[in-house]
């Protein structure tokens, strides 16, 4: 890997060997990675722009040799676990976090429920081990517990790893070659094996019961083809053009936060397959890594959108915007779907956090139903973003506009009404309003109340959520939509296999959507009719088709 000459104002690349690492090899180039993602002084640059609970930013310190390290003793640890005194364990080395808890972009909440104790598992499942020695100083670097002073089976040492360290070590040793992965479903399935258990708890999660989630997937069954024969296939043509950008295929990557938390290299497996793949990248304002260095990895008529969610401080999203637009993004996707978050409870669950209504209860002494109210009004999000903020965007950008997440053909139209270039069905892959409609649903909607917008092309209508297979592409774009978006599915090769799953990933889908329009009878993708899908109606989605069992 080659280094760029450091940039930053961290003004040089950190190299930490993380425990366990191994010399040479991939890995020990993800932790370089890492180690440079998790660089103070960087941090706290890009926090109060890019993370959405933006907060104060955290205080950062130079990095500079540790003083003379005490001993100290795992009961003198359990004397510090209140706001006044707190003191933390993270792999052997004690730090005092006091002053650091106000400062916690995560709130002091979830520190103070570690306090007093070994938080080497709650802190490693959200951040890499540089971390801690470049924000905290040196003096609040106290030292290392004493071995001797430890309870019964309590483990000290720096080197071990925590269970489901270990546990993914093992699956990372034992990956199947890549080429076992015949489907998407393959690939989510190792995913599932070799990632941390936060990382996919985080990703797969949908809100509430998951019925939106997993009914996204379902709904695509409720359509059915209705091919013609003896048409000649043997050519046919995958290519579209979406905002008259050129697309391989009609898949894009749907903007997924945080890819870092799957993947030591962040989004630039995605970025990198996308490119080889010849499809076009929604880029997440939350994303890992920084735009600037997506844009660096990005190739010459490589195509990304920036997704925004808007700030309740406006200066913060025209910034944003104002950078993508530097940086040769080539439309916003603006998320509406997000006025606050869903609860996503598989992720909650696998971090041990408190729900987000909870957690404020817990900060500002609330009820719980003032929290509640309190959890509406988080710090990021404007809750009372409108159709008239549109104007607003439209005077900060000259990038066309799609809206990410509508949902039902009244505000297609309204999208329509306002000038918007696109709308992404979308309920945000079922992460947030739980019995939401699944997008081919809603596309089903437009497509019967009005099919004109379509047909048309009064606005250029996608979707995304639970789109899987060759075949549900061809289903939207039979009723009517220029493109779909995947987001888990891309996520999940990504953290599995870096840049080869996701290169993987698209050519599979380039193989089934290639094979659906051949026996379809068609060879472009202007020819997929709405004629060549019929919907099932009293289809049950609880019982879907089973693949026969061999
Ligand atoms: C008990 C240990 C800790 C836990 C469970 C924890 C958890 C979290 C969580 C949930 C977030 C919010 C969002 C996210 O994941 O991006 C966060 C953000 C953050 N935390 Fe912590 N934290 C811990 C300790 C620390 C310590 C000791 C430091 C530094 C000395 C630190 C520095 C940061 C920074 C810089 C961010 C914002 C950047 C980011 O990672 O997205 N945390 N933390
Ligand atoms: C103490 C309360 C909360 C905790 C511990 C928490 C923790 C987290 C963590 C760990 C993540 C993953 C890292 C990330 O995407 O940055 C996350 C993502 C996110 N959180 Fe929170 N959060 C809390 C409250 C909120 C609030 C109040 C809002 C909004 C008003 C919010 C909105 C989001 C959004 C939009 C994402 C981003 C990505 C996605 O769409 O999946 N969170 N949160
Ligand atoms: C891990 C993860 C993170 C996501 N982060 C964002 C985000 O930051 N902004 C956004 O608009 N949508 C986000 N989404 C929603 C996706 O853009 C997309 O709508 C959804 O994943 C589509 O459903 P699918 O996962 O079934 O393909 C996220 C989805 C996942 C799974």
């Amino acid at each position: 890997m080659n280094l760029r000459p450091p940039t930053r104002s961290s003004g040089s690349w950190i190299l930490t060997r993380g425990p366990g690492s191994t010399e040479g090899g991939i890995w020990s180039e993800l932790l370089i990675v890492a180690a440079l993602a998790a660089s103070g002084a960087y941090i706290a640059q890009q926090w109060t722009i890019r993370h959405p609970h933006a907060g104060p930013s955290p205080q950062v310190q130079n990095v500079a040799a540790l003083p003379n390290l005490q001993l100290i003793a795992y009961q003198e640890l359990q004397q510090h676990d209140t706001r006044e005194s707190c003191w933390i364990l993270v792999r052997g080395q004690i730090y005092d976090v006091t002053d650091f808890l106000a400062q916690h972009p995560g709130g002091a909440l979830i520190i103070l429920s570690h306090a007093g104790r070994d938080a080497t598992a709650a802190y490693s499942s959200h951040h890499p081990p540089a971390l801690l020695d470049n924000i905290l100083s040196p003096s609040q670097h106290l030292g290392a517990v004493d071995p001797a002073t430890l309870p019964p089976g309590h483990h000290a040492s720096s080197a071990e790893l925590t269970e489901d360290e270990q546990r993914v070590k093992q699956a990372r040793a034992e990956i199947p070659p890549l080429n076992m992965c015949i489907s998407v479903q393959d690939l989510e399935d190792v995913a599932k094996k070799v990632m941390s258990k936060v990382a996919w708890g985080y990703c797969m999660s949908g809100a509430d019961t998951m019925s939106a989630y997993k009914n996204n997937i379902a709904a695509f069954s409720r359509y059915a083809f209705r091919p013609r024969v003896l048409r000649p296939v043997s050519r046919v043509d995958t290519s579209c053009s979406i905002l008259g950008n050129p697309s391989a295929l009609p898949i894009f990557v749907s903007p997924a936060a945080n890819a870092g938390l799957g993947h030591p290299l962040g989004e630039l497996g995605i970025v990198r397959g996308a490119a080889y793949g010849g499809i076009i990248q929604g880029v997440a304002s939350t994303s890992t890594l920084p735009l600037a260095e997506l844009e660096m990895e990005r190739k010459d008529g490589q195509t990304m959108f920036f997704q925004l969610y808007v700030n309740k401080d406006r200066q913060v999203s025209e910034r944003l915007l104002r950078e993508a637009e530097r940086r040769g993004f080539k439309a916003v996707l603006l998320t509406v779907d997000t006025p606050v978050p869903g609860k996503r409870e598989m992720d909650l669950k696998t971090r041990g956090l408190p729900t987000p209504a909870a957690a404020a209860a817990g900060e500002k002494q609330l009820s719980s139903t003032q929290a509640g109210i309190a959890n509406s009004l988080g710090d990021y999000f404007d809750a009372n973003l409108c159709w008239d903020d549109l104007a607003w965007l439209r005077s900060v950008t000259k990038l066309p506009i799609i809206l990410k997440g509508v949902q039902t053909v009244e505000d297609v139209e309204l999208a329509v009404q306002h000038g918007c270039e696109g709308v992404l069905l979308s309920n945000h892959g079922g992460r947030q309003l739980d019995y939401a409609r699944a997008p081919i649903d809603v596309l089903y909607e437009v497509r019967k109340c009005r099919p004109d917008i379509l047909d048309e092309k009064k606005i250029e209508v996608y979707l995304d959520g639970g789109v899987r297979r060759g075949t549900d592409v061809v289903k939207a774009l039979c009723l009517g939509a220029t493109a779909v978006g995947m987001g888990r599915p891309l996520w999940y090769a990504n953290a599995a296999y870096g840049q080869k799953g996701v290169v993987k990933l698209i050519d599979i889908m380039a193989e089934e959507i290639a094979t659906a329009m051949r026996l379809l009878g068609v060879t472009n993708l202007s020819d997929l009719k709405p004629e060549m899908i019929s919907r099932i109606s009293n289809f049950d989605p609880r019982k879907p088709y089973h693949l026969p069992v061999i």
